[in-house]
């Protein structure tokens, strides 16, 4: 009987990636993926670290699990990803019933712990190194040996990895420390990777990295000097490709170039997310994010002449150390100045190993409470405001999931469209034209158009 293996994963695209090749990875040495952690013979939680909220899930998750493993003793539980990477040995310490630590950059090295693990020639496992190997080229093999997912709700899109990594040491961020230096992956393994994906059946592709802008500046691997948008291209001319996404970018790395393909590249779809974090450039400086407010508004003016109807959104943190109240009204005028689609908005937390930990000036909780309380309703307004802008307008959308009664699909924008369904088959993936009805904040109603 083969044996079964649940991921839960937390944090970011880059998680979720990585589960998935975790799954194929195992996949072949004879593990089932499951959906219940009851009766899995592996559990694997893949970390985030980002805040101190997501790392305490974590640890809360792992206490809960104790229970599990009193009750099943041959259940082997670890801890993958990024509180993997920053704590190590540690969790060990504070979670003793946990078998199996493993680092962002040692992922390929589970079939070889798990084995040692269940022929119990060891008692628990741990791999950290970090800088250790580029993580993602034995995959590429692993890709073409292996047969694709079976077909499922989300298996017409894809996120593909194209760096590791991030140097830019944001004062607050712990990804330089859990991802290690910035590294980017060969253009030709990219390309066959979206050519492989696109040749069983997968119609969507988002390009994944910290900072996707700086592709090819900082490449150990990469094979001669290419940019971004240089690599875009290749991707965009893969055939059968109906959409391209990317994600994250730095604004102070945002070209010239790579705005002009929101005008030339059809299949990239009209959404750009562009962290901006705060709209004060004295926090901005002690952020460290290398930009001021008028640059950043330069950019998005630049953008808006390139594709007007580009959906905008952004990152931002409340309550950085020192954030005065002007800082805070400063980040509301942004708000309201650039007028985001939507955005993601988070109170700082001080994070282990960062600058930023080391201010001596934090912003009280309920004052950051507050802060964000005032931003979020803001943006929501603003985001029912942008939504409207699609009342009446014929749309396109891809169906993401589907029954006899309901459709649920995005748009190139971004944004979710739910349908009543028709006598017509659909299926994940299909292109269909939607009037849109009615607009709220967070999605859009509409109707399938003939
Ligand atoms: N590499 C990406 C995303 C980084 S993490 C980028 O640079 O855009 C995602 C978001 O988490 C960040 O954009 C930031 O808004 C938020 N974040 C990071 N560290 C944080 C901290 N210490 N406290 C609160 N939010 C944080
Ligand atoms: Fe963190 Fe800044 Fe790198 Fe983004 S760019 S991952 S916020 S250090
Ligand atoms: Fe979290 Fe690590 Fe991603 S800290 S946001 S999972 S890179």
């Amino acid at each position: 009987m083969s044996k079964t293996l649940f991921i839960k994963t937390f944090g970011c695209q880059m998680n979720q990636r990585d589960s998935e090749i975790i799954e194929q990875l195992l996949g072949q040495e004879g593990y089932a993926s499951t959906d219940s952690a009851k009766n899995a013979d592996v559990i694997l939680i893949n970390t985030c670290s980002i805040r101190e909220k997501a790392e305490q899930k974590v640890f809360s998750l792992l206490g809960h699990l104790r229970e599990e493993k009193t009750r099943n003793p041959d259940l082997l539980l670890g801890v993958i990803g990024c509180v993997a990477q920053q704590e190590g040995e540690r969790i060990k310490e504070r979670m003793p019933h946990v078998d199996l630590i493993v680092g962002t950059q040692e992922i390929f090295r589970l079939p070889e712990m798990l084995e040692r693990l269940t022929r119990k020639i060891t008692t628990w496992e741990i791999a950290t190194n970090l800088e250790a190997s580029f993580v993602i080229p034995p995959f590429q093999k692993l890709l073409k040996n292996t047969p694709p997912s079976p077909p499922g709700p989300q298996s017409y899109k894809r996120f593909v990895t194209i760096m590791q990594g991030c140097n830019n040491f944001c004062s607050y961020c712990v990804v330089p420390g859990t991802r290690g230096r910035e590294i980017s992956r060969p253009v030709t393994d990219i390309v066959e990777e979206v050519e492989i994906l696109v040749s069983q059946g997968v119609q969507e592709i988002t390009l994944l990295g910290q900072n996707v802008n700086s592709y090819g500046q900082t490449n150990a691997v990469a094979d001669g000097p290419v940019s971004f948008p240089q690599l875009l291209r290749r991707v965009a001319a893969v055939s059968g490709l109906k959409r391209l996404r990317f994600t994250s970018s730095h604004p102070k790395d945002l070209t010239d170039d790579l705005m002009r393909c929101f005008a030339e590249l059809e299949v990239l779809c009209p959404h750009f997310h562009l962290p901006v974090q705060s709209g004060s450039n004295a926090v901005l400086k002690r952020m460290n994010r290398k930009y001021t407010v008028e640059q950043y508004l330069e950019k998005i003016a630049a953008l808006r002449g390139y594709r007007p109807d580009i959906a905008l959104a952004t990152d931002i943190i409340i309550g950085f150390p020192g954030e005065s109240e002007a800082d805070f009204s400063a980040t509301m005028d942004l708000l309201n100045r650039v007028r985001f689609h939507s955005s993601f908005s988070f109170k700082y937390s001080d994070r282990p190993y960062t600058r930023s930990a080391g201010f001596t000036d934090k912003i009280p909780e309920e004052v950051k409470g507050r802060r964000l309380t005032l931003f979020q309703n803001r943006q929501d307004e603003i985001s029912l405001e942008r939504n409207s802008e699609s009342l009446g307008k014929i749309v396109e959308v891809v169906v993401e999931d589907c029954d006899k009664v309901s459709i649920k699909g995005r748009t190139g924008a971004n944004q979710v469209v739910h349908m009543a369904a028709t006598s017509a088959s659909m299926a994940p993936g299909d292109l269909v034209g939607v009037r849109i009805d009615h607009a709220g904040k967070h999605s859009l109603k509409g109707t399938l158009t003939p």
